[in-house]
C-alpha cells in the first residue's frame, strides 16, 4: 500500500505539473482528491486494517493528501500567471503602475540650471515676500515710475509684497557680496493678473547677473547665445533687439527662432517666426549706486527669462494655466 501511495504521488506530481487549463486541473482534483479517489478509498479502508500497519499507512495517506492539496494550489497559481489569483484573465490589458516624475516646469528649470552651471554661474535664491526697496526702488523703479503699472503687484502689508520678478535677488546678492559675482536666480514670481492662455498670476523666471571689473556687452551676447545653443542646438537662430528696462542700460530683448515651426510662422510665435525669451542689458549705474558699488569701477550684465514659455514650447502646451493646474491626467502625458 505504501508503494501504491508513492506511485500515486509520482503520477500526481507529473500531471499537476503539466496541467494546462482550469478544466484539466478540476479533473485532476476529482481524480486524486475527490470522494471516489483511490486515496479516499484507502483512507476509508484504514479502519479495517491491521493496527501494526495502520499507523504507517495512515500517516502516509495524510501526508500525500496534504501534498496533493499543495500541488493543486501551485498549479492554480501557475495558471493564473503566478499572481496567486485563480481565474485571472491574462488577455485583459494590464494596468500601468503610476510612476511619479518631475513636473515639466521643474524639469525645464533643472535643465536651465544645468546649462548655466556649466557656464560658470551659481544658483542664488531670495524670499518670495519682498519689500519695495529690493523689488522696485533699488532696481531704479521709483514709486511714480510707469514700469510699476506693468508689475501688477500683490501687496501683503505695508511695503511688503509678493515679488513681481526675480530681479530683487540681484540686489540682495550684490549687497551681501563683493564682485566678481556670477549668479542665476530661478524661482516663482507673482503678478495680479487675470489668468488667460498666456498669463498666470504665478509663473517662473530665471534671473542672471554677472558683475566684475570691465564686463562688456559682447560678453552678454556671447553667453546668452551660448546658452540658447546649448538649449536648442548649435543651429538655432538668435536675434537681439533694442529694449527698455529701468535697471539696465542699454537693454535688449532676445528672440529665438520659433522651435515649433522653425521660423515659418505659427500660433506659438504669432506668425512672426520668432519667440521672445529673454530681457537683458548692462546693469544701470543707478542700480550699482543703490547697492553701494562704484559704477566707474564695476560693470556687469543682467538678464531675465521666462521659464514657462520655454517649458510650453518644449511640451507643446498652448495654455500657461495647464502648467499650474496640476491635472495629473495631463501631466502623465508629457
Ligand atoms: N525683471 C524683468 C521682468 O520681470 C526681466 C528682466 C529683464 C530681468 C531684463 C533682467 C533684465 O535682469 O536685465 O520682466
Amino acid at each position: 500500500m505504501l508503494k501504491r501511495l508513492e506511485e500515486l504521488r509520482a503520477e500526481a506530481t507529473d500531471l499537476f505539473g503539466s496541467a494546462s487549463s482550469e478544466n484539466e486541473l478540476e479533473e485532476l482534483r476529482v481524480r486524486f482528491l475527490g470522494r471516489k479517489s483511490e486515496l479516499n478509498q484507502m483512507s476509508r479502508g484504514l479502519g479495517g486494517m491491521d493496527p501494526s500497519e495502520r499507523k504507517a499507512v495512515g500517516q502516509a495517506v495524510n501526508a500525500l493528501k496534504k501534498d496533493l492539496g499543495a500541488m493543486l494550489a501551485a498549479a492554480q497559481d501557475r495558471l493564473a500567471g503566478g499572481g496567486g489569483k485563480p481565474g485571472l484573465d491574462l488577455t485583459l490589458p494590464g494596468r500601468r503602475p503610476w510612476v511619479g516624475r518631475r513636473h515639466p516646469l521643474m524639469r525645464t528649470l533643472a535643465r536651465l540650471e544645468e546649462i548655466f552651471t556649466l557656464l560658470g554661474f551659481e544658483v542664488a535664491l531670495g524670499p518670495h515676500i519682498e519689500d519695495d526697496f529690493h523689488n522696485f526702488e533699488a532696481l531704479n523703479i521709483p514709486a511714480d515710475h510707469p514700469a510699476r503699472d506693468m508689475h501688477d503687484t500683490f501687496y501683503v502689508e505695508g511695503d511688503r509684497l509678493l515679488r513681481t520678478h526675480t530681479s530683487p535677488v540681484q540686489i540682495r546678492t550684490m549687497m551681501s557680496r563683493k564682485p566678481p559675482i556670477r549668479i542665476i536666480a530661478p524661482g516663482r514670481v507673482y503678478r495680479n493678473e487675470t489668468p488667460d492662455a498666456s498669463h498666470s498670476a504665478e509663473f517662473y523666471q530665471l534671473e542672471g547677473l554677472y558683475v566684475d571689473r570691465g564686463v562688456k556687452f559682447g560678453e552678454l551676447k556671447g553667453v546668452l547665445t551660448r546658452f540658447l545653443r546649448e538649449l536648442y542646438g548649435d543651429d538655432v537662430a538668435v536675434r537681439l533687439r533694442p529694449g527698455f528696462f529701468p535697471f539696465t542700460e542699454p537693454s535688449a530683448e532676445i528672440d529665438v527662432e520659433c522651435r515649433v515651426c522653425h521660423g515659418k510662422g505659427c500660433s506659438v510665435c504669432k506668425q512672426t517666426g520668432w519667440v521672445e525669451l529673454l530681457g537683458a542689458g548692462m546693469v544701470d549705474p543707478r542700480v550699482f549706486r543703490a547697492v553701494g558699488y562704484d559704477p566707474d569701477e564695476i560693470s556687469g550684465y543682467a538678464f531675465g527669462l521666462g521659464v514657462d514659455r520655454i517649458c510650453m514650447m518644449e511640451t507643446g502646451l498652448d495654455d500657461i494655466r495647464l502648467l499650474m493646474e496640476n491635472d495629473l491626467r495631463l501631466l502623465r502625458q508629457i
